[in-house]
């Protein structure tokens, strides 16, 4: 695993947006794997900067999504699909048909899962993945578990991740159930780009880097197994590694 700290959000956001800017140049029909949530905010702005400035193209880009609620309406504000046209997708040239995102209203959500697998596959594998990473070590939805999840697939959400994201949901009851690519589907990316910042995500990132690789202590372990693995970390996420 490769490690990099930074000071600011702004110098970790602009280095996951370069990693991205220049495998676009190198292979303009790319296939990105996104990710919601605060942790890459900063890097689509800055993707959106750079798109804007005519300095980066995604018209032949394709993107995956890591998950998305289940039964949540996608005009919902709340949705993943409503979080990526706000903060990414509705800024830059995307082709809306290349930008996937799992469809957690699907009527046969086992067939979606497959199917979703399938459109990955088709597009020649995730050149590289984004994550964030949730307190309790999970990745994608896979959260602590008895064994690593292989392919997407309907999950449950954990106590620790509803109360995370139930603070967006204002009155409204948060979706309990989502759909995650599996820790199989990320792990088949070629590269992994994780972003982590402030001190809640610390325990989480020790256990990450030096932790037993364990489903149940933290999905995330078992990124010290995958050849080609960055963190990019701001000073306070970094604070538990020896
Ligand atoms: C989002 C996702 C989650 C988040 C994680 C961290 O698509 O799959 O695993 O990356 O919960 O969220 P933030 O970045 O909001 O702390």
């Amino acid at each position: 695993m490769k490690i990099c700290v930074f000071s600011d959000y702004t110098s970790l956001s602009a280095a996951c947006a370069d990693g991205i800017e220049t495998l676009i140049k190198e292979k303009p029909d790319a296939v990105l794997g996104l990710a919601t949530g605060a942790s890459p905010e900063g890097a689509y702005e800055e993707l959106i900067r750079r798109s804007r400035a005519g300095e980066l193209s995604f018209r032949a880009v394709k993107t995956f999504n890591l998950d998305e609620y289940c039964g949540l309406p996608r005009a919902d504000r709340n949705s993943y699909y409503s979080f990526m046209w706000e903060h990414l997708f509705g800024h830059i040239d995307i082709a809306p048909e290349n930008a996937r995102i799992p469809d957690g209203n699907a009527p046969d959500l086992a067939a979606e899962c497959l199917a979703y697998d399938e459109a990955i596959k088709e597009a020649g594998g995730i050149d590289l993945q984004v994550l964030g990473i949730g307190r309790n070590g999970h990745i994608g939805f896979n959260e602590p578990a008895d064994a690593f999840t292989k392919g997407t697939h309907v999950t449950r959400l954990t106590k620790s991740t509803i109360d995370a994201n139930k603070r967006y949901f204002d009155d409204n009851p948060m979706p309990e159930a989502a759909i995650t690519m599996g820790i199989g589907t990320i792990f088949s990316a070629k590269r992994i780009v994780l972003l982590a910042t402030g001190k809640k995500k610390a325990e989480a990132i020790k256990n990450t880097v030096q932790g037993d690789i364990s489903p149940r202590q933290c999905p995330a372990s078992i990124l010290q197994l995958h050849p080609d693995v960055t963190l990019l970390l701001d000073e306070e996420a970094a604070s538990l590694l020896g």
